[in-house]
């Protein structure tokens, strides 16, 4: 794991994590510790996001991604936005996540110190609601996760009510109009499309470098391909994508070291 730092101008010295996805988060807290942010912003996948087993929520079934909260916001205030694999968290799990004194953003915003700090909620994650909320209460069951062998039926139904993954993007003008810099937590680097011109800073993940660098260029990216545009570094001069804290594909990265992101003007 590698400390990189990137230089946006006028921007606070912050840091920013993405797609921990349950791994030891006791390197990124020494790193933290040795850099002292003055803020901490999170872009989501803290956990890995496969079905619950025995309707036990992902949050306690992965420790190490509230650990993480936890330890993040004892050094600096901390933002964290909802990435994919969030997809399956509820109202009570979210609750789990602001306990560790870290603030989540879904699909919203605050003001911290001079700046509109937003988080925009993968696409995922609402396509999960959508289908939750159109079926009929006696079709949810009774757990309180997609059991195994369950899911096949919601996500059917989602399928046939949703197909698509659509982030909600409807507040993302009134944040851009809020007072102060704006900094966007975006988990998906190709949301960038949607986001207003105001917004001075978007931060990201989800692309874990491109899995493979050759010549400098990621060869992967779930969401934009082979040979995707955003994988790691700066991009326009206002999006920062972070290559993450883990690696999670069945095969391992070359020439692509994880990283923890810090961005000083
Ligand atoms: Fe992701």
């Amino acid at each position: 794991m590698v400390d990189s730092f990137y230089t946006i101008p006028g921007a606070p010295f912050l840091a920013h994590l993405s797609d921990l996805h349950n791994r030891d988060y006791h390197p990124v807290e020494r790193s933290l510790l040795r850099h002292r942010p003055e803020l901490i912003c999170v872009t989501g996948d803290i956990i890995y996001g496969t079905m619950p087993e025995d309707d036990i929520s992902p949050l306690v079934a992965q420790p190490n991604a509230l650990g993480l909260l936890r330890a993040c916001a004892d050094i600096a205030p901390t933002f964290v936005s909802l990435g994919n694999h969030e997809w399956m968290l509820d109202e009570e799990d979210l609750d789990a996540m602001r306990a560790t004194g870290a603030v989540v953003l879904d699909n919203d915003w605050v003001e911290h110190d001079g700046l509109a700090i937003g988080g925009l909620t993968s696409g995922h994650v609402m396509r999960h609601r959508r289908a939750l909320s159109n079926l009929p209460g006696d079709e949810r069951g009774a757990h309180r996760y997609p059991a195994r062998g369950g899911v096949r039926d919601i996500m059917k139904t989602a399928a046939e009510l949703l197909m698509e993954k659509l982030p909600d993007d409807d507040w993302l003008m009134s944040f851009a109009s809020a007072p102060g810099h704006h900094f966007l937590l975006s988990h998906h680097p190709e949301y960038r499309r949607l986001v207003p011109k105001e917004v001075e800073l978007i931060l990201s993940g989800h692309a874990h470098g491109g899995q493979w660098r050759l010549f400098g260029h990621g060869v992967y990216a779930p969401g934009q391909g082979i040979w995707p545009k955003l994988t790691k570094g700066i991009y326009d001069g206002r999006q920062v994508v972070s290559a993450g804290l883990s690696n999670t594909a069945p095969a391992p990265r070359f020439f692509n070291p994880t990283q923890v992101v810090y961005v000083q003007s």
